[in-house]
């Protein structure tokens, strides 16, 4: 099986100039970028920090600028907003949501909870800021095993919206939760077959994968971590080759900082689509990018009482992570 190409990267005239226009406006509006590692690659590249969901909320409450363009999705803007409510937010295109957070809306979220009275609410932070603010500690794939851990044992865990994550989190614990049963769009479909046979075509790789893929993919995965546990597991492991099975566009990251070896995304569904690129991080464009910097639009506003609401389990989710591992 071949291994699908990753999304052609702008290198016309054009697009060299869009770029030179976006570092213009970017100095000229002193505005710090922050990006995801599913970005575009030449969006990455023009990043002043390219991070995993957690990294990118803590750089987003540290940051002095007064304006903060978000190349990810929704949520991550609005956690960034949350945390730095003094700097404005922009996010280049606001459609840009998440299956996850599609998947849980707060009417249904509110009623689940109620149906579970002192149970304990640990949220993965791809849902809306609604659903966080009714959360009582948010986790990201890097945090959650760690924030999870400092839970009494007899406490009841909910926890929403991915069930893929949170049944590899009761793996790991070696504890139930009730979980909400959302899935990402994305790994959700990583095809089994496919890396199987990838595995077959190429014996030495490893295989990388991200917890919210389902677990006959994390079966055969030799590493399963955040994107940035996956960046770091293929510069530290010798192996030549790797198998990845998340968003391809971290392979950009990995090809920057672990060059010499080979990264080979595994395909979703049939292997004939592009169902392993997400549809949603991928709305932010150059295009839409230069758009947003040059016009301070779209802006992302959340109701004052909202964002405190929010803040709380975010607040938690920051101190919990950054404590000794009990
Ligand atoms: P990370 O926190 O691992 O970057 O995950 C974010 C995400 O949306 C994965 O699909
Ligand atoms: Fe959401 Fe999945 Fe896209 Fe991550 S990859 S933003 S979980 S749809």
């Amino acid at each position: 099986m071949t291994a699908r190409p990753l999304v052609a990267r702008d290198t016309s005239p054009a697009g060299a100039s869009l770029v030179e226009e976006i570092l213009r406006l970017k100095r000229e509006r002193g505005a710090m970028l922050l990006a995801h590692y599913y970005q575009d690659p030449e969006i990455q590249d023009l990043a002043d920090f390219v991070g995993d969901s957690l990294e990118l909320a803590r750089e987003a409450e540290r940051a002095a600028a007064k304006v903060i363009v978000f190349c990810g999705v929704r949520f991550m803007a609005e956690v960034a907003k949350i945390l730095n409510p003094a700097a404005d937010v922009l996010i280049p295109d606001l459609e840009a949501g998440c299956s996850l957070e599609e998947s849980c809306p707060p009417d249904a979220y509110a009623r689940w909870r109620a149906e579970h009275p002192g149970a304990f609410a640990a949220t993965y932070i791809n849902c809306s800021a609604a659903v966080k603010a009714l959360s009582d500690v948010i986790v990201t794939s890097s945090s959650a095993e760690r924030i999870l851990r400092q839970i009494p044992a007899d406490t009841t865990i909910l926890f929403a919206p991915d069930r893929h994550l949170g049944a590899y989190l009761e793996r790991k614990l070696g504890r139930k939760m009730v979980l909400w049963p959302g899935t990402c769009v994305v790994h959700e479909q990583f095809s089994y077959q496919a890396l199987v046979e990838l595995k077959v075509e190429h014996p030495g790789a490893l295989v990388a994968a991200h917890p919210e893929c389902p677990e006959t993919i994390l079966a055969l995965a030799d590493h399963v971590g955040s994107t940035s546990s996956i960046l770091r597991y293929v510069q530290q492991n010798p192996a030549p080759e790797f198998l990845i099975a998340t968003e391809p566009g971290i392979i950009h990251q990995m090809e920057k900082l672990a060059p010499g070896k080979r990264f080979i995304p595994v395909p979703g569904g049939s292997g004939e689509c592009a169902c392993n690129v997400c549809p949603y991080m991928r709305r932010n464009t150059l295009a839409n990018l230069h758009a947003c910097l040059r016009d301070g639009v779209p802006l992302l506003e959340l109701p004052e009482d909202l964002r405190l609401a929010a803040l709380k389990p975010l607040e938690r989710m920051l101190k919990m992570a950054a404590a000794p591992s009990p």
